[in-house]
């Protein structure tokens, strides 16, 4: 034990600086009573310390104990130092001056005790106390952040979003998804970044996106973005996916015989599209525009009227994108089923006749339910679910909305094509239909994240399962899902991440 207090031992009479010195000198002052620590200094320094200072009349203690006033020492390590302090049980070691040499030899110099200074001193290095969150902290999660449709960020997000885009067409989808978390943390915020110093404490910002940021800062426009927006293979896959039906894989094929064009694809004999690419190209001018909020609202009408004409009791819920509050949509979503479980598949199919019946429907795809609950929990979280569910063309007249229709420049057509989207879950599957079909997608994605890696549960369109209690949990709202997952509720219009 370096630090064990020595006990007075026979001098070494040996040594010559000890004999240099007298030592009966009278101890002159009183109240300075010093300690040296031998660690570090060694036993033969302290030894020759003790002395020195013992001759020109201070009192030096050989053990550690309450009545020392100075400890010296020259371990410049104060953790150490402080630990074997504090092991020492002395009554209150705040009263002891801790010092380093220096206090020790100017002492000497001056040859009284100095007043101990700061620059003396050998301070207690306390652990470092965690800093407190602050108080707005931005959650790396979309479910914790609350997101309307009003973005202070869009000269950043338009751009991310093209990248992500561009990424996803290039099956990179470690990128893609990073430009997507990114600009859906720029879309939380209820402030415009100016610069990108202003972004250091937000999450899910890489060094990537930060580069872009800059660039757009400093030149209005990223390089990047604008190669990608002249670049053909991307511009001609992203009009391929633009048509209804068309996905990427046959944008792709497209694209590889090389066709850059509508006109080019629909010119030749052997390419045959399926009933949706048809639609998709025969409704393009509509359906490639945006739906407005009065003419989802008429499409909703439709459909109530439809649905009621078949049973009155039926539930039907906007969900989707204007159910979150937006402006605009590529389509309009629904949530239709039924209090009598069971019945909610007959009645989309009668709901869907009715429809043919009074001339509405252009294009109707209907996919049976595949949903088995025997099969849950389902580890794969894609975002198609098992429910019964349609994907329909509808002709909305333009008398049925309010302010009419947004019809494009020179089209004189009183009638618009417009997608929509039934989906048809049994009743006591609603709430988790309606919290995975309200969207946004990101707003999913990380409830899904959230539950999987924060609560050790499953979520999906289906039904949430607890992987620790080995149980499904049940809900009637999307209150008491955002209750299970111990996440506070955030309403429709808050999740346009
Ligand atoms: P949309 O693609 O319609 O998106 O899907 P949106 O938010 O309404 O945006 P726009 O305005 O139409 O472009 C709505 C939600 O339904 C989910 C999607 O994940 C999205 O969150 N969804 C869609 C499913 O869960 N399953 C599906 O089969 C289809
Ligand atoms: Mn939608």
């Amino acid at each position: 034990m370096f630090y064990a207090p020595v006990a007075l031992r026979p001098k070494k009479r040996s040594k010559p600086e000890e004999a240099s010195f007298s030592r009966h000198e009278e101890p002159k002052f009183q109240d300075v009573r010093i300690f040296l620590v031998e660690r570090k200094m060694g036993h033969s320094r302290r030894s020759f310390l003790t002395q020195l200072a013992r001759s020109k009349g201070f009192i030096v203690e050989d053990v550690l104990s309450d009545t020392v006033t100075h400890v010296v020492s020259e371990d410049s390590q104060s953790s150490s130092l402080w630990a074997w302090l504090k092991g020492c049980s002395l009554s209150d070691l705040s009263t002891v001056n801790v010092l380093n040499i220096s206090w020790f030899t100017d002492s000497m110099r001056e040859g009284r005790p100095v007043p101990v200074q700061t620059k003396h001193l050998i301070q207690e290095i306390l652990p470092e106390t965690p800093k407190p969150a602050p108080v707005n902290k931005v959650s790396q999660y979309a479910c914790q952040r609350r997101t309307t449709t009003e973005n202070y960020n869009r000269i950043f997000t338009d751009a991310f979003e093209v990248l992500a885009v561009n990424y996803e067409l290039n099956e990179i989808e470690g990128r893609c998804l990073a430009f997507r978390r990114a600009a859906s943390v720029l879309k939380s915020l209820p402030w415009a970044v100016k610069c990108v110093g202003a972004t250091q404490d937000l999450p899910c910002l890489g060094e990537h996106t930060k580069a872009v940021m800059k660039e757009i800062l400093q030149y209005g426009r990223s390089f990047e973005v604008e190669k990608i927006l002249s670049d053909e293979r991307c511009q001609t896959l992203k009009l391929f996916t633009s048509v209804f039906g068309v996905g990427p894989k046959t944008a792709e094929k497209w694209y590889r015989r090389g066709f850059r064009s509508f006109s080019g694809v629909l010119s030749e004999p052997s390419i045959q599209l399926n009933r949706m690419q048809q639609s998709g190209f025969l409704h393009y001018g509509d359906i490639s525009r945006a739906v407005s909020k009065a003419e989802a609202q008429a499409v909703g009408n439709i459909i109530d009227e439809a649905v009621h004409v078949i049973t009155p009791n039926a539930i039907l819920a906007l969900t989707g994108g204007f159910r979150r509050g937006k402006e605009i949509g590529h389509d309009v979503d629904f949530i239709l089923t039924t209090p009598e479980l069971g019945r909610e598949e007959s009645l989309l199919i009668s709901v869907i006749d009715h429809l043919k019946k009074q001339g509405l429907l252009l294009f109707s795809d209907h996919q049976a339910s595949t949903f088995d609950i025997s099969k849950l929990p389902s580890h794969r979280f894609e975002a198609m679910d098992h429910f019964a569910k349609c994907f329909l063309i509808l002709r909305l007249e333009g008398s049925k909305v309010e302010g009419g229709l947004q019809r494009a420049e020179g089209d004189s057509r009183d009638w618009k094509a417009v997608r929509v989207d039934l989906v048809s879950p049994p009743v006591d599957r609603y709430a988790y239909t309606l919290l995975g079909w309200t969207g946004s997608r990101m707003f999913e994605r990380d409830l899904r994240r959230f539950a999987r890696l924060e609560r050790q549960m499953l979520l999906d369109n289906h039904a949430l399962y607890d992987k620790t209690k080995k149980e499904f949990l049940t809900a009637t709202t999307e209150k008491d899902i955002f209750d299970h997952l111990g996440l506070e509720y955030i309403e429709p219009w808050q999740r346009n991440a």
